[in-house]
């Protein structure tokens, strides 16, 4: 086990709402099936990205209520773009959809060699004004963190400036090494696992979260 206190990473938000917690401990049981897998990863999307979300951009606009004209807040969603890291960020795309219908999404292509554990870059396709967007990157897990800082990079090559990274489950050398390379990028966590292990997994963690959520798994 790191030495490891996230008080070191002011960057970093530990999330801990009850439902949250609640629905994580049901994600990670073994016995909980791939349906309710991919729901629960898209409900667990919904509640953080309600926290994630929380400074994102309005404008004012006028509309009719059954009673009067007003002038009222609205999103400014051409401004920000969801990018889920494949494939594991696609369930978690599928709850941020459901919190901002009409978004735009980028997908970014990355697997862990099971040998080396090192990020390979697969697929990376943006929207043509990537670098005007504000991006959130969604991954489900942060375990070494390899996967999540090259997918910074990639963003960062396309020119873009502001990245949030949600996650729902992170290693304390995930965070650690997520943080070290990027310490202005807002962290949002779910929950803060004990440990990797000998295989780069997260302890207690939940195992393959692609393999969990598109059923590729006979475990
Ligand atoms: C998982 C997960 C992350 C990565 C995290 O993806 O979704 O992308 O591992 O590990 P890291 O922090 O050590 O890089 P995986 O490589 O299993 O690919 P998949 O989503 O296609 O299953
Ligand atoms: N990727 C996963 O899906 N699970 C882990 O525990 C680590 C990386």
């Amino acid at each position: 086990m790191i030495k490891f206190d996230i008080k070191d990473y002011p960057n970093a938000t530990l999330l801990d709402h009850p439902l949250l917690k609640h629905k994580i401990t049901l994600l990670r049981d073994k016995n909980t099936k791939t349906n309710e897998f991919k729901l629960l990863v898209k409900e667990i999307s919904i509640l953080e990205g309600y926290e994630a979300l929380r400074n994102l951009e309005t404008y004012e606009t006028e509309i009719d209520t059954p009673v009067e004209k007003t002038i009222q807040p609205l999103v400014k969603r051409n401004k920000l773009c969801f990018v889920p890291i494949l494939r594991a960020g696609l369930g978690m795309a599928d709850g941020l959809a459901e919190l901002l219908p009409g978004s735009t999404f980028g997908h970014i292509g990355l697997y862990r060699d099971e040998v080396t554990h090192e990020p390979v870059e697969y697929y990376c396709k943006l929207p043509s004004d990537i670098e005007n967007k504000d991006v959130y990157l969604l991954d489900p897990m942060l375990a070494t963190g390899g996967s999540a800082i090259d997918a910074v990079k990639m963003l960062r090559k396309h020119g873009v400036k502001k990245i949030t990274f949600i996650c729902i489950i992170a290693a304390p050398e995930g965070v650690k090494a997520f943080c070290e390379k990027n310490p202005d990028i807002p962290l949002y966590i779910g929950s803060l696992d004990r440990e990797l292990n000998k295989n780069a997994y997260i302890c207690p963690g939940l195992g393959d979260c692609g393999d969990r959520i598109f059923g590729t798994t006979n475990k």
